[in-house]
């Protein structure tokens, strides 16, 4: 049981709001996307999800309890722009979590323990289609598969939430479709709640059971830093009825904004969009 819930979150830089009035309650093993334009703030939410950030107003809990403020193990991270130890192979990345996990001043274990680490290491990698490359160095790995070694290091440490920022937005279209089936299928499997941040409306779509748009629901043209950005969409979609991939022709969209492209998925997604709050305004 993994539940987490966003109760009137606010986040502010100086005089500069940046998220105000955050609410949302994600289900146990729901896969939430997050939408929204660029400096709308996901990347804040999610540092504070991960407590690399702390709220200025408003909690995170997860199944009932206010989050830890240090970053913890039970929340994995996946970046866009990754970091892993160069110097270190594809195998020896995986294992080095766990190791620092079981052995924290040194990360050296010996014997049975480290067997063990390895095993599971190696195991996970396979899954994510790198078990041929596990003495290779992180350069020697083409970008997907740089992502992939990522998913690994985080998934190694069961986390109970996966956080993912644009974790696919560097790769091209088919290596991209290879992940999001490797990602369901992951999801599925280790029944983690996942909260993915994109900026790819079709790949919400594709992937999410829950879709969250970030994004500003008041403009004061004369203090353009007075309101941040809140939830202005909030959508529940059936795992089990995904819409067919890339419906909508997004260079149809004469405004080509997110939300004009979100409204034309939105309608093309029909009965597979289950619940919906348009323009959600919690009280908080
Ligand atoms: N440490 C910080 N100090 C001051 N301002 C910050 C800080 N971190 C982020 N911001 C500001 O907060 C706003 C939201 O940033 P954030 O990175 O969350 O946006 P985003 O929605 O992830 O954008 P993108 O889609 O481009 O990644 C931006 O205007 C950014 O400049
Ligand atoms: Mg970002």
């Amino acid at each position: 049981m993994t539940e987490i819930a966003i109760k009137g979150l606010a986040k502010s830089y100086g005089d500069t709001a940046i998220l105000e009035n955050v609410n949302a309650h994600l289900a146990d093993h729901e896969f939430c996307v997050v939408l929204g334009p660029s400096g709308a703030g996901k990347t804040t939410l999610l540092r504070i999800l991960l407590s690399q950030e702390a709220a200025t107003r408003g909690e995170v809990l997860i199944d009932g309890v206010p989050i830890d403020p240090e970053p913890q193990p039970d929340r994995g991270v996946v970046f866009q722009r990754y970091s892993v130890f160069p110097h270190k192979s594809v195998l020896a990345n995986v294992m080095l979590g766990p190791q620092l996990r079981a052995a924290p001043l040194l990360g050296r274990l010996f014997g049975a323990r480290r067997r063990a680490i390895r095993e599971r290491a190696e195991a996970l990698l396979q899954e994510v289609g790198l078990g041929e490359h596990l003495a290779k160095f992180p350069a020697q790995l083409s970008g997907g598969m740089q992502q992939r070694l990522a998913i690994a290091q985080a998934l190694i440490m069961e986390p109970k939430v996966l956080l993912l920022d644009e974790p696919f937005g560097a790769l091209d279209q088919s290596t991209k479709k290879a992940m999001h089936r490797l990602i369901l299928d992951l999801w599925r499997k280790n029944r983690m709640t996942i909260v993915m941040v994109t900026h790819d409306i079709g790949e919400a779509f594709t992937l999410a059971t829950r879709i969250l748009m970030v994004d500003k629901a008041r403009r004061d043209p004369h203090a353009p830093t007075a309101y941040g950005s809140t939830i202005t969409e909030d959508i529940r979609l059936d795992p089990d009825k995904k819409p067919a991939l890339h419906v909508v022709d997004e260079s149809a969209d004469e405004s080509h904004t997110m939300t004009a492209i979100f409204a034309r998925y939105r309608a093309d997604a029909g009965d597979c969009v289950v619940d919906e709050h348009p323009n959600f305004q919690a009280a908080g």
